[in-house]
């Protein structure tokens, strides 16, 4: 079966924010610790402590921001813990994940620095849920506020001069739940209040991200809208926050004590995996559609700040550190999302997968044994999709309808696409759900023409195939001979359970 698709080349969408593709970076099992962060006495090679396989390996893929320190630890970290010499750093217990001593080693000057390592912007949780406003506003002032004031003191005291730049700025972390248990109108209150107290200094501009919704629950998303006192008519936003928050997690299995396991699935369990996956265009429209009420001109961002499938974890490994395998599967949820979020690019300004290294839906797995770095199939999509990143987006319109299939009471379309452009180059995406059959499309590409499209493909003989130390090559992309390029029109072939990019170069206009 053929689906015929067409794209205009010449009708620009909105732009694609770089920060869809961003991280998320939490106080979580072996994610700081181990993961980014190996400490100074380590014989892995590290710049102060900062693993720099991790680093090297997350700069390939262009890594627009990460998120930190939570998460649910956000709303119980005191960021004044985390300063200064590490060996008079008091030790905490981290209530959420497994119950383990945090030593602060890794804190807010450490941060800083791998985010200039990684060449991405830093995006700060504070804590709503246990801190104060006095405690939040000097976290700002001590990052960001240049020239003399007791924070900016206190910084050049633990050795930087120089204020940072940090433009996003969390106000808590789900207020609905570990951050704070509150209703949504207490927490639009105590997010006005927090976002006052935060302040810009210098030309630093803080981008203020209120805690939002957790998957659907749309009354949220229209509690914190009223309080933006924004009802159309292109009334200015008051500056408390500037974008609010959704988090869904693809999950697979019947009950929460029973996820399934990431590698130990069957077909049945494939299809409902990406029905979950799917289900992010649900979510991302119905947001947009409340706030589309209270703010048509577009201007309060919606920021997905977890985002990813959830396991149960590895046989073996402590269930507060939430560590998963990634296989194939995890790949083409991944491909999914991105085609949602290139949908929803007016109106979806950043989403953080949870979570980098070695929790949830990682990039990166390390082996606590060896120290081996293992390059997830969910990396291999950040990095064949990086040219999306601040392109310019393009419909795909489908002429003939997708293949689909049912599953349980519901119909899953099995090939999913998104395009764009950017610096005069095509990328499309395309994504085959099917575990079994194949699929080809035919896309017409109007109003410019393409030429010399190279092609990658992300696929493996089995869905649960994935990489590990021993084998850290079992999926990975490689050159796909499948793609066509003949009289303006590209052919994709596409074999079961696959993640194909096609790039080729641009010119719009008449088709020559
Ligand atoms: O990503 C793991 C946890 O999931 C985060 O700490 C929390 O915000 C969410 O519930």
């Amino acid at each position: 079966m053929t689906v015929e698709a067409v794209i205009n080349l010449d009708i620009d969408g909105p732009r694609i924010n770089r920060h869809v593709y961003g991280h998320f970076a939490e106080h979580l099992g072996r994610c700081i610790y181990g993961g980014f962060y190996v400490g100074e006495d380590s014989g892995i090679p590290h710049e102060g402590g900062i693993r720099l396989d991790v680093v090297e390996a997350l700069r390939a893929l262009d890594i627009p921001n990460l998120r930190w320190p939570g998460g649910c630890f956000a709303d119980e970290y005191h960021w004044r813990d985390g300063i200064g010499p590490r060996e008079q750093r008091p030790v905490m217990v981290n209530t959420h994940w497994g119950g383990v001593e945090e030593n602060n080693h890794f804190g807010t000057h450490e941060f800083m620095a791998l985010c200039e390592l990684l060449g991405a912007e830093p995006y700060i949780s504070g804590n709503v849920g246990s801190g104060s406003v006095r405690e939040m506003s000097e976290w700002v002032e001590y990052l960001t506020r240049d020239g003399d004031s007791p924070m900016a003191r206190l910084r050049k005291a633990n050795g930087r001069d120089e204020p940072w730049r940090v433009r996003f700025w969390g106000l808590g972390n789900e207020a609905w739940g570990c951050g704070g248990n509150m209703t949504a109108s207490q927490y639009a209150t105590e997010a006005r209040r927090y976002g006052t107290y935060c302040r810009d200094y210098g030309d630093n501009r803080l981008y203020k991200i209120a805690a939002g919704a957790n998957g659907t629950d749309y009354a949220w998303t229209e509690t914190l809208m009223k309080q933006l006192g924004h009802l159309g008519c292109r009334r200015v936003t008051t500056t408390a926050f500037h974008a609010l928050s959704v988090h869904h997690y693809t999950l697979t299995g019947p009950t929460w004590e029973d996820k399934g396991s990431a590698t130990a699935f069957d077909t049945d369990e494939h299809y409902r995996t990406m029905v979950a996956a799917a289900r992010i265009e649900e979510v991302l429209a119905g947001h947009a559609a409340v706030m589309d009420c209270y703010d048509p001109t577009r201007s309060v961002g919606l920021v997905l700040d977890e985002w990813g499938t959830w396991f149960d974890v590895e046989p073996g490994t402590n269930p507060g550190f939430l560590y998963q395998q990634n296989t194939l599967r995890d790949a083409l949820v991944a491909s999914v999302h991105f085609d949602v979020f290139h949908r929803h690019a007016d109106r979806l300004v950043m989403a953080n997968i949870a979570q980098t290294v070695n929790v949830l839906q990682a990039m990166i797995l390390t082996d606590p044994d060896s120290n081996a770095l293992v390059l997830t199939p969910t990396y291999h999509v950040f990095r064949m999709n990086r040219g999306h990143q601040d392109a310019t987006s393009l419909r795909v319109d489908l002429r003939t309808a997708p293949p689909s299939r049912p599953v349980g009471d519901t119909t899953l379309t099995t090939v999913s696409m998104s395009a764009s452009h950017k610096d005069g180059r095509l990328l499309v995406s395309l994504s085959n759900l099917d575990a079994s059959s194949s699929a080809d499309v035919e896309i017409d590409l109007r109003g410019g023409t393409v030429e010399a499209v190279e092609a990658l493909i992300l696929t493996s003989a089995a869905l649960q195939d994935h990489n590990t130390p021993g084998s850290p090559g079992a999926v990975e992309p490689r050159l796909h001979d499948g793609a066509v390029l003949a009289g303006g029109r590209l052919r994709v072939h596409l074999p079961p359970h696959s993640f194909v990019t096609v790039t080729g170069g641009l010119a719009t206009g008449s088709r020559g």
